[in-house]
């Protein structure tokens, strides 16, 4: 883990960052006449990342760039923060200090926090793992008027982002549902927020037939967990409640995924559930005081012996019956109960997030999240700031009626699928019918878990959805 550090006096003789902009004087930071020289025409010439290679350290400047908008110009300094990172780490170096010249705190921020994201790795399970880690450890971060409890919060951010990267990486042989519960349950502990995990016999007694029947062609037993973070002093009256789907693998169970290939990230099914605990971690730690609840339900889908079947007739939480007619479309069979379980909190406002359908990925890719619901524009509004300002947007899909239309059927309440149009939209709907409360679904299956590395996003698990919500929540409780 890296971690960041808020200094005063950064010593001339560490490996540096200097940001600047073109008009800087970088004078005064134990550069030779030369060297400046070099930085000059370097600048003249355009170039935005300057290293200078001195026998005892590194220093490397940065022109920031500004751009059309104050979020559009953080995100180049995240995505030059892990440029940087990358350079850092081919020299073997350690440690650095980020020194702004710019009178920018939230610019130089945003540089570290793309450089400490960029700086994950995943060798939990590698051999050499000493040997391949990032050398790069501790970022000194100076600024004009920042203070300790501005890198504090980062380092939560970025410390709940790379957890979550990391339980989205973590395979189901390593983390099925009652391990997944397990690592909420260490979070709780380390920051002091409530969970309760129901085994599957309460959740049995509640008659979650959604999570259920997912369950019936898995040997491991499903588990539905429960978080609370409730300070004393929270702004809100009525909770905030976090739905993350924790499908810790999916393998279309009866509907089995076409292999080679539609299978091989399906590890990254648990993904919203991983950024419902990770955000909840980061808001205790912070001791943001907000009231929040998450609600996990999970569970494998596989298409053991007792598997649930094509033509099943399921009976949910809420009493409404389901004809399921594609294994996999499991997701908005556990996540139907958990929103039926959230009526009883009267959330302020619910916020589902899941890995649900390729044809959210189909439309927007990697690039951003598919959003939906019956929330008010005003919350809606708050939430595409969010994502604007850490830069994981949302692109709000019409919800219109027509689209339940799709998933009527004659001997049920409705089917789990709704042919081959608007798929994002028609599990959205399908969700929309088990909610009596103000409700947005983000639909991550893009952006949760990526094949290459994307700017400070090593490839695998992105923690997509931590970043957003901490923003989003520390933003109501002002
Ligand atoms: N977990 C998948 C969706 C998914 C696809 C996530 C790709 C990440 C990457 C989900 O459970 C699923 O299988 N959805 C089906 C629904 C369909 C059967 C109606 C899909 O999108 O194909
Ligand atoms: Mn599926
Ligand atoms: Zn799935």
């Amino acid at each position: 883990m890296t971690s960041l550090k808020h200094i005063t006096k950064p010593a001339l003789t560490d490996n540096t960052v200097l940001i600047g902009n073109a008009k800087t004087d970088f004078g005064k930071f134990g550069l030779t006449a030369d060297e400046l020289a070099f930085v000059k025409k370097q600048i003249a010439a355009e170039e935005r990342i300057i290293a200078v290679n001195q026998y005892k350290r590194r220093v490397i400047v940065y022109i920031g760039e500004t751009k059309k908008a104050a979020y559009l110009t953080l995100e180049a300094y995240r995505k030059a923060g892990n440029r940087v990172c990358g350079m850092l780490n081919g020299a073997k170096i350690e440690s650095v200090n980020i020194v702004d010249i710019t009178g920018n705190k939230e610019n130089t921020l945003a540089f570290a926090e793309g450089m400490a994201l960029g700086n994950y790795q995943f060798l939990v399970h590698r051999s050499d793992a000493k040997k391949a880690a990032n050398t790069l450890q501790t970022i000194n971060i100076s600024a004009k008027n920042l203070r300790d409890t501005e890198v504090a919060r980062l380092q939560i951010i970025v410390d709940a982002t790379i957890k979550a990267r990391t339980l989205v990486n973590e395979p189901v042989n390593y983390l099925n549902a009652e391990q997944l519960a397990e690592e909420f349950q260490k979070m709780g502990k380390e920051t002091g927020f409530k969970v309760e995990v129901f085994n599957k016999a309460k959740i049995t007694s509640l008659k979650m037939g959604g999570l259920l029947a997912v369950n019936r062609g898995s040997i491991d037993p499903p588990t539905f967990t429960i978080m609370e973070w409730k300070p004393n002093r929270a702004k809100n009256k009525k909770p905030y409640v976090l739905v993350g789907k924790g499908v810790v693998y999916d393998t279309g169970g009866l509907s089995l995924k076409p292999t080679p290939n539609s299978m091989d990230e399906m590890k990254c099914d648990m993904a919203g559930a991983a950024a419902v605990g990770c955000t909840i971690y980061a808001l205790a730690k912070a001791n943001v005081p907000v009231h929040v609840i998450g609600l996990v339900p999970a569970t494998d889908n596989r298409p053991g012996m007792n598997a649930y079947v094509p033509g099943d007739i399921l009976t949910m939480h809420n009493g409404m019956t389901v004809e399921m007619l594609n294994a996999d479309a499991e997701g908005r069979l556990i996540l139907a109960d958990a929103l039926s379980y959230a009526k009883k909190y009267e959330p302020e406002l619910a916020i589902d997030l899941a890995t649900l359908t390729g044809a959210a990925m189909a439309a927007i890719g990697k690039y951003g999240i598919v959003s939906m619901g019956t929330a008010d524009k005003r919350k809606v509004d708050a939430l595409k700031r969010s994502g604007e300002n850490v830069y994981e947007r949302l692109v709000e899909f019409p919800f219109w009626d027509e689209y339940a239309e799709l998933l009527k059927t004659e001997i049920a309440d409705m089917k789990n699928i709704g042919g081959p149009i608007a798929g994002a939209i028609t599990a959205g709907k399908f969700l929309e019918k088990f909610t009596s409360y103000p409700w947005v679904h983000f639909d991550i299956a893009g952006p949760a878990f990526i094949n290459g590395p994307y700017d400070y996003r090593p490839k695998g698990g992105t923690g997509v959805g931590v970043r957003l919500l901490f923003d989003f929540l520390s933003n109501v409780s002002r």
